[in-house]
């Protein structure tokens, strides 16, 4: 007999950025961060988790490529899981005995590779969620965003939709560094983003190699500590508010105070190319022929911008980076849309 559930994680991007880790085993960030969630429908990642005495080992689908799922963060989300499901079936012996059983997990991007996201945050969303359902946990989208840091640390905010807080925690064990709802999606319906796709490649330096070494070498990186819980605040007063000049603010420069402690890490690290820099000076140019923030940029550990913009802003914003770019291909959405060939 096969027992198998399904769910789907969405992509989140932050506007606060996770950079620099307290305890690199349990992903614990050294500070508090968040994150606007991209539409469903758009970018995210269906799983499909099953189990079974048939299967042979534990084994896990990408894309139809298989992935090793002997990795620390992979067996941590695993061993928590079927701790959980133990409990269950010792506190109730009439339940089939699933937490020894193998697991097969299946999963699949709807976006394409080539749009050079990051996916771990949906995939190991989806992963922790779907293997929950799969074990009937009770357990709280808090409690899962637990167990899905220690997969990926962003991915803790994929368990909720909207405006998605990570806090920092104090505790060594990591049980209060989970993820909140700011506000759900339908707090601020006319929030769009454009994902401009600058470089489908895959990252020089990775989030959690990176990281590490600006933790270890960078001066500049103290400070950016010290200015996020002040940042986080009034994020999520914009937010609340409804100010998009304030969110835009508050994003572009956490954006720019993540890419320096990057620039001051040594080796110095470079995520920004050119066409990056030519989409920031096409947002300010938007936002001064506007006379208001109407547009907002971000770069995550890659050359590829997202730009935070209103519905109401639509023709203003992503209309100048489509004329901008000349070639557009693409595929759009209610709330994520990835714009090809940014022409680099
Ligand atoms: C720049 O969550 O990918 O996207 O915890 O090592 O898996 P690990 O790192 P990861 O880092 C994401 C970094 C970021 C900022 C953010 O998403 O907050």
């Amino acid at each position: 007999k096969v027992h198998r559930a399904s769910t789907t994680a969405p992509v989140n991007i932050a506007v606060i950025k996770y950079w620099g880790k307290r305890d690199p085993s349990l992903n614990l960030p050294t500070n508090s961060s968040l994150s606007v969630t991209l539409s469903q429908s758009d970018l995210r990642t269906h799983t499909t988790a099953s189990c079974s005495a048939l299967f042979p080992a534990d084994s896990l689908l990408l894309n139809a490529a298989p992935q090793d799922v002997s990795g620390a963060r992979t067996q941590a989300c695993f061993r928590e899981l079927r701790t959980l499901r133990k409990q269950l079936e010792d506190s109730d012996s009439s339940l089939p005995k699933l937490a020894t059983l193998p697991l097969k997990i299946v999963s699949e991007n709807n976006f394409p590779t080539a749009a050079g996201l990051a996916s771990s945050a949906a995939g190991f969303a989806a992963l922790v969620r779907a293997i929950a359902d799969l074990y009937a946990l009770p357990a709280s989208p808090t409690e899962l965003s637990r167990i899905a840091r220690q997969g990926s640390g962003s991915a803790c905010r994929s368990l909720f939709g909207g405006y998605v807080g990570w806090a920092t925690g104090t505790e060594p064990s990591g049980s209060d560094s989970t993820a909140y709802e700011v506000a759900p999606a339908s707090h601020w319906p006319s929030m769009r983003a454009l994902i401009l796709v600058v470089s489908a490649e895959k990252k020089g330096v990775s989030s959690t190699a990176g990281m590490q070494t600006t933790v270890a070498t960078s001066s500049l990186f103290r400070a950016r500590v010290e200015s996020v819980p002040s940042r986080m605040q009034q994020m999520e007063a914009a937010i609340r508010a409804r100010d998009f000049g304030a969110f835009a603010r508050l994003t572009m420069r956490d954006s720019n105070s993540f890419h320096a402690t990057c620039l001051d890490t040594d080796p110095p690290i470079f995520y920004l190319n050119d066409v990056s820099r030519a989409a920031i000076a096409a947002v300010n140019g938007i936002n001064s022929a506007a006379g208001a923030e109407i547009a907002a940029y971000t770069f995550d550990a890659g050359p590829n911008a997202v730009i935070y913009y209103l519905a109401e802003h639509a023709a203003a914003v992503a209309g100048t980076f489509k004329g901008i770019l000349g070639h557009v291909q693409g595929w759009e959405g209610q709330r994520g849309r990835a714009v090809e060939d940014a022409g680099a």
